[in-house]
């Protein structure tokens, strides 16, 4: 049996994000989701679910107004926080030659700084309130493979992991479990840009020959975050259709 837990999400607006959300709301789970938007999926979660979704409108690129926007106006310390899935994240696609610095700065932004900062106030929660919490990090095979095009994305992907093992190894001893999820190539509308020429050679990396299913994800972040998994900590877990 999968206790109710206390779970914020972020990027909740769609997409992953989105399905990660809903999944945890059906099993009973209450969640606090954060993105800029409020989507048509954050009415309906709203809608279905009064008593246990609530969400607030953040946006993750400011990393200093974050604290006050989470962790006094949304969740403060008075409410356990069980998990964190760090979902939110921008995708800056183009060759290295192009590289602009601004662009760079505000993925990064979005993608390391932010999620860190929440870790911090994540962890304080958890041992302020004597949880033994999971921290989940939706990362990228990008940054295992090597994509053409994806070499800044995928970099702001790889100092997530690195981030999430030490952070395992940091507060283990307090029972606190950090993991990633490295997903492979998903339909969401971070992929919407390319060509069906495009997204097939993608596939033909993979063993599976399609793309990651978005429910075989969430359903891989409510596995990390339940007591299932309280032995995994300090590793990537591949969501990827095998990807060669
Ligand atoms: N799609 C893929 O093929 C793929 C592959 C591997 C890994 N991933 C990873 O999977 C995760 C989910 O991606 P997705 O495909 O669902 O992407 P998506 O459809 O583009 O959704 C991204 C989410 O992040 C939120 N977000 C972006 N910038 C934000 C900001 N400044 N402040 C607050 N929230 C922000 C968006 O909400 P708002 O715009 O409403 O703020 C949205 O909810 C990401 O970590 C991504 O890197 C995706």
């Amino acid at each position: 049996m999968n206790s109710p837990k206390n779970i914020l999400v972020t990027g909740a607006s769609r997409g992953v994000g989105a399905a990660i959300c809903r999944t945890l709301l059906q099993e009973g789970h209450t969640v606090f989701g954060v993105s800029r938007t409020l989507s048509a999926e954050i009415t309906a979660m709203q809608s279905d679910y009064s008593d246990t979704f609530f969400f607030k409108s953040v946006d993750l690129a400011n990393t200093s107004a974050m604290r006050t926007a989470l962790f006094v106006d949304f969740l403060d310390n008075s409410k356990p926080l069980h998990g964190y899935v760090n979902n939110a994240a921008q995708a800056y696609d183009d060759l290295i030659t192009n590289l602009s610095e601004e662009k760079l700065q505000s993925m990064f932004s979005v993608n390391v700084l932010s999620p860190m900062m929440i870790t911090k106030y994540a962890i304080r929660n958890m041992i302020l309130n004597r949880v033994q919490g999971s921290i989940v990090h939706i990362s990228s095979v990008s940054a295992h493979t090597g994509y053409k095009g994806l070499a800044m994305y995928a970099a702001s992907k790889g100092a997530i992991e690195a981030f999430s093992l030490t952070t395992a190894r940091e507060w283990g001893e307090k029972g606190i479990r950090s993991n990633c999820i490295v997903a492979g190539f998903m339909e969401t509308e971070m992929s919407i840009g390319l060509s069906p020429d495009q997204k097939n050679r993608i596939y033909n990396r993979t063993s599976l020959k399609k793309a990651t299913s978005i429910q075989s994800l969430a359903d891989t972040v409510s596995f990390l975050l339940s007591h299932k998994a309280e032995s995994i900590t300090g590793t990537n877990v591949f969501v990827d259709n095998g990807t060669i």
